[in-house]
């Protein structure tokens, strides 16, 4: 049993790989940091979390449409969106170990270190300290308070440091083939940039009409030097995000409707509403004029799932300038004040944002229970992943009672009356306890048996994950009981 918030992270993470969900990318050769490849249960848990999403934001919402633009950009694009030039980390080297680290990043680890020792009025100091400098992009500060500090490099354990510097995060290649006509383009740092160049497209090809949203979900690419906490902060990643176009004036309306709308999503899911809370930036993006985070309790503290960002016209209008195309809209609607229609403007946008990687773990730690099933008689225990049915990989597995006396082959054909509906599995290897726990630790809902009396009545065993409990129900009844608990 998992004693400790450590120890249940680390359970999750090797529970995660064991049952085929999360894997180390390109693990036969040591893995590459930060990148991670999903498995066959990690794969359908990773779909049913972005059905979710789509089905919240676009499917329920007729003002809102989904679009999948292309990774790579024209590389203007993220001049004008201000990632070429302000898209940075500050870094630090430490010229012993030649080992590179975020500035900011060693600071927060050594007030966090202050925290735990209960140096709590050194820890605030530090941190509005370094917050100030940060805000001031004033990088000889972040070094002197690295000296001050006298942090040591976990490596080399000296504190010989470079001056810090920015780093930016997007990675780039070449297109063409041909090397003196080649160009930089870069692997997009987020998806946003495709809906606002495409905003028009869509907005006139779809007769969309102010308030209306575009949604997307598609990979994100940063060159991340801190790879932290498993698949928290990766090189290669997934966002789905959506930008909602108002008219200017509206968006701080607009931006509270979405903050609610968004913890409402996660809320839905079951998820004990303490482990979520909100967190208001102070250092604001240069695109932003009020953001707030959504953050949940992982083991190793809260940390940041979603963003909300009110991004006022800050892209649209970049994006006329460099491209001198117009990204007006017409508003045909009448102003009451005026009389008159409110006409030609760049719209203001608010952004949700999330992490589906982030909301898989989070989904993952969320779900993770062992539990102590030990009677008086016997010791016993499990691992559950007691997922949202709508989210578990697998909805229900079949097993034949044994391998003989056709029970496989009627098994099967139940399955296949399912299976158009359904994510099933069929397992007919050991003993059916065994298989039990091998479908709880995936979070399967429901597991069906057919045993002789199927042979004669059409009938099957059904047992719940959560309760373990189990009935005899109609084969032509499945359907419907899956269906009723999976469906969204
Ligand atoms: N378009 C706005 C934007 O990209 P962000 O706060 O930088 O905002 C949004 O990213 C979300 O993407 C974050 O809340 C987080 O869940 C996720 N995210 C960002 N960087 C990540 C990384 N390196 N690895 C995994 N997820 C990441």
């Amino acid at each position: 049993m998992s004693n400790s918030t450590d120890e249940l992270f680390k359970n999750v993470i090797s529970h995660a790989k064991e049952y085929g969900f999360v894997f180390q990318s390109s693990e036969i050769y040591d893995g590459l940091s930060a990148v991670y490849d999903y498995g066959q249960n990690g794969a359908e848990l990773k779909n049913n979390i972005k059905t979710y999403w789509w089905k919240a934001m676009v499917q329920m919402n007729d003002n809102i449409v989904g679009i999948d633009s292309a990774i790579f950009m024209h590389p203007t694009v993220w001049k004008a969106s201000g990632h070429v030039d302000g898209f940075s980390d500050p870094m630090i080297d430490n010229k012993d170990s030649k080992k590179r680290y975020r500035a900011d990043q060693l600071l927060e680890d050594r007030i966090a270190t202050l925290d735990s020792e209960g140096k709590t009025s050194e820890a605030e100091e530090l941190q509005l300290e370094m917050d100030n400098a940060l805000k001031a992009e004033d990088l000889p500060r972040l070094k002197e308070l690295i000296l001050e500090q006298n942090i040591k490099c976990p490596i080399s354990n000296t504190a010989n440091w470079t001056d810090v510097r920015q780093f930016n995060l997007m990675f780039s290649t070449q297109v063409g083939a041909v090397a003196d006509e080649s160009e930089t383009i870069y692997l997009r740092p987020e998806t946003a940039q495709g809906i606002f160049v495409n905003y028009l497209n869509v907005q006139k090809t779809g007769r969309m009409k102010i308030p209306f949203g575009i949604a997307q979900i598609g990979k994100a690419f940063r060159n991340e030097v801190i790879a932290r906490q498993f698949i928290i902060r990766m090189r290669e990643f997934e966002q789905m995000e959506m930008q909602f176009f108002v008219r200017p004036g509206t968006q701080r309306e607009w931006f509270d409707q979405w903050k609610e709308a968004r913890l409402k999503w996660h809320l839905a899911l079951g998820t004990d509403a303490a482990k979520y809370r909100y967190h208001e930036h102070t250092k604001l993006a240069h695109y932003a004029d009020a953001a707030y985070d959504i953050e949940f309790d992982f083991p190793f503290g809260f940390k940041e799932v979603e963003g909300i960002h009110s991004r006022t016209n800050f892209d649209l209008t970049q994006h006329e300038k460099y491209s001198r195309k117009k990204m007006q809209y017409f508003d045909p609607e009448v102003d009451p004040e005026t009389g008159k229609p409110y006409g030609n403007y760049v719209p203001y946008v608010i952004e949700t944002s999330i992490g589906l990687d982030r909301m898989f773990l989070l989904t993952m730690i969320n779900a993770y229970e062992e539990e102590d099933l030990s009677t008086e008689e016997k010791q016993d225990s499990r691992t559950v992943l007691r997922l949202h049915p709508c989210l578990a990989p697998v909805k229900a597995a079949i097993f034949p009672l044994t391998k003989k006396d056709g029970l496989p082959e009627k098994a099967r054909e139940i399955m296949d009356t399912l299976k158009l509906n359904f994510n099933l599995q069929y397992e007919e290897k050991d003993a059916i306890g065994k298989r039990y726990r091998r479908q709880d630790a995936i979070g399967t809902p429901f597991c069906i048996t057919v045993d002789h009396q199927t042979l004669e009545d059409n009938t099957v065993t059904i047992r719940h994950r959560d309760s373990m409990a189990q009935e005899r129900v109609a084969a032509a009844d499945l359907e419907n009981i899956i269906g009723d608990l999976v469906s969204w």
